[in-house]
């Protein structure tokens, strides 16, 4: 088996009096698709902070190609990316100007050819130079896209990629995202409210209830372990409490 390029231990994050993630431990290993699945309020997107360092864990540790995240934060982050529909970028700026704007804050050298091809990628060329607040909440979401592979990253956390995407967007992005995988031989972590793309993306899956990991393996063994016949009925009978 590889090293693991990513190793949680214990994580644990609490809001006042709420555990949103409670003392989970997993990896992320090389080349894979790993999905975080669970009901609203699971704790998935409170977890996807953590490892990109927005948010402290209350307790646990985070190391990431072998290093502590707490105290080499920065070469961390310069070989990871995220994205989530519900992050905005700046409104003011086009979309060219959005993509630049990051490809100098991760001092990419040949920005213009990296630009161009991924606004060929994301089909967003046409639109290069509307400002981002013109945007259609599909659009902004392939800007973020773009913006997620600036770096070619190693590691790719995204909340909710294709959340708000319509389906021939959404099932473009997901062959385009096997594809760049595949290619690039980089890591995904995402989540999705999506059992089928869930099922069909993943190579492995984790299900978060209430903080804590209930089932994590290949979505079959999932599915098996919650004893139900599809993701999407294993995700009804934990969501109603009947698990
Ligand atoms: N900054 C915060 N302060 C207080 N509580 C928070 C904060 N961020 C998240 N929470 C709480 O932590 C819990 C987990 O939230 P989180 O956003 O991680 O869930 P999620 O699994 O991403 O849900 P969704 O599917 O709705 O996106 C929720 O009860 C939420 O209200
Ligand atoms: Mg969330």
């Amino acid at each position: 088996m590889y090293e693991p390029l990513l190793k949680t231990s214990s994580l644990t994050k609490v809001f006042n009096s709420l555990t949103a993630v409670d003392n989970i431990s997993f990896d992320i290993y090389p080349g894979e698709i790993l999905g975080l699945l669970g009901p609203n309020g699971a704790g998935k997107t409170t977890t996807i902070h953590m490892l990109l360092g927005l948010t402290t864990p209350t307790s646990g540790s985070i190391r990431v190609f072998g290093l502590d995240l707490k105290t080499r934060r920065r070469e961390i982050l310069s070989c990871v990316n995220f994205s989530s529909t519900y992050v905005s970028m700046p409104a003011s700026l086009t979309v060219n100007e959005n993509l630049k704007v990051f490809a100098r804050l991760y001092g990419i050298t040949d920005a213009k050819k990296v630009i161009s091809d991924l606004l060929e990628t994301f089909e967003i060329a046409d639109i290069k130079d509307k400002l981002a607040r013109h945007l259609s909440t599909g659009q902004l979401t392939r800007l973020n896209l773009a913006k997620s592979f600036i770096n070619n990253p190693r590691i790719l956390f995204l909340d909710e990629p294709t959340a708000s995407l319509d389906p021939d967007i959404a099932d473009k992005t997901r062959r385009l995202l096997k594809r760049i995988k595949d290619r690039n031989n980089i890591s995904v972590f995402y989540t999705s409210h999506n059992m089928n793309e869930m099922e069909s993306m993943s190579d492995r899956l984790i299900f978060l209830n209430k903080g804590k990991i209930i089932a994590e393996g290949k979505p079959d063994a999932v599915i098996k372990r919650l004893k139900g016949d599809s993701l999407e009925e294993v995700f009804l009978k934990v969501a109603r409490g009947e698990k």
